[in-house]
């Protein structure tokens, strides 16, 4: 890989992008470019027209070849933002969504709606622990549970606990089959894609751990038994569970909700582009 500055670079990097079919080649090339190069966006941009640093240049270029094998851009690079937190990921986990964060927001506005001091939470397949983590750091009275089936997912969870000072408990085992005790709220962004979509999905998320999309013939092979744990271990007063779903499950999600949950509110909520994207269950 040579080029006269950082910015041909960056040209020369976003064009072999492009020619495999990445929509954000541009942006993917100065991404891959900083992380290789360990710097910020500003040293970034006021360096565009010096030379690039030699040393940097093999790292670099094993990062754009995988890159060009559609494997997702924070794999590569290790890391993704998620409420506003930088969080490590690998190939053992999903990587977070910027939609999943709406779990988060529900649940901070209802403990604070309902002034729940010492809230119980429980985040059941938990993956890279985003969702846990951020609760954890936003509510530091809460008691914070998260459970994942796949140990090496946890592996990736505990160090970013670790990492960014969060206290959790967390267990490997199926769904909430590891917790004991009531819980004030419950979330979980379980798979839930279906069975039939799977093959069509986008290069990159086929990278993903198949264990964290595939929700089977109906979306709903992990959602059924999530409920029955949800309504065996959720307090039965003041309490919520948010479930993340999307439009295609969004109806048999909802009477499947109505049915277990006959004494809760029962709506669907929808994300910043109007999609339903989950479910919310609140005990008054
Ligand atoms: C869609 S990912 C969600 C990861 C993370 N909560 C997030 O939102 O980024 C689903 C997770 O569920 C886990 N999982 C799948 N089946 C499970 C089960 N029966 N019990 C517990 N975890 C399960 C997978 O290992 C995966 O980490």
């Amino acid at each position: 890989m040579t080029a006269e500055t950082v910015s041909t670079l960056i040209q020369s990097i976003a064009r072999r992008l492009d020619a495999v079919g990445i929509e954000d080649a541009g942006i993917d090339a100065r991404l891959l470019l900083r992380s290789a190069f360990g710097w910020t966006a500003a040293q970034q941009l006021g360096q565009l027209l010096d030379p690039p640093p030699a040393i940097y240049l093999d790292d670099l270029e094993s990062m754009v070849l995988r890159r060009e094998t559609r494997e997702p851009l924070q794999y590569i690079t290790g890391s993704t933002e998620f409420y506003r937190r930088n969080f490590t990921v690998n190939e053992s986990v999903l990587i977070p969504r910027p939609e999943t964060e709406q779990l988060v927001v529900q649940t901070l506005a209802f403990v604070r709606e309902r002034g729940i001091e010492n809230p119980r939470i429980a985040d059941i397949c938990t993956g890279s622990g985003a969702i846990a983590v951020s609760l954890a750091l936003e509510l530091s009275a809460a008691e914070v549970h998260a459970t994942d089936i796949s140990s090496a997912a946890l592996g990736v969870a505990q160090q970013n606990a670790d990492d960014l000072n969060a206290e959790l408990d967390i267990y490997e085992g199926n769904l909430l089959d590891p917790l004991s005790g009531a819980f004030d709220v419950i979330v979980s962004n379980p798979p839930y894609i279906l069975a039939s979509v799977m093959p069509s999905l986008q290069a990159e998320v086929t990278r993903e751990p198949s264990l964290a999309l595939d929700g089977g013939n109906d979306g709903l092979d992990v959602i059924r038994p999530l409920f029955e744990g949800i309504l065996a271990r959720l307090k039965p007063t003041n309490s919520a569970a948010y479930i993340e779903i999307d439009p295609p499950i969004e109806d048999a999600v909802l009477v499947l909700a109505l049915a277990t949950f006959p004494r809760a509110g029962i709506s669907l909520l929808s994300d910043l582009a109007g999609l339903t994207r989950c479910v919310s269950i609140e005990h008054a």
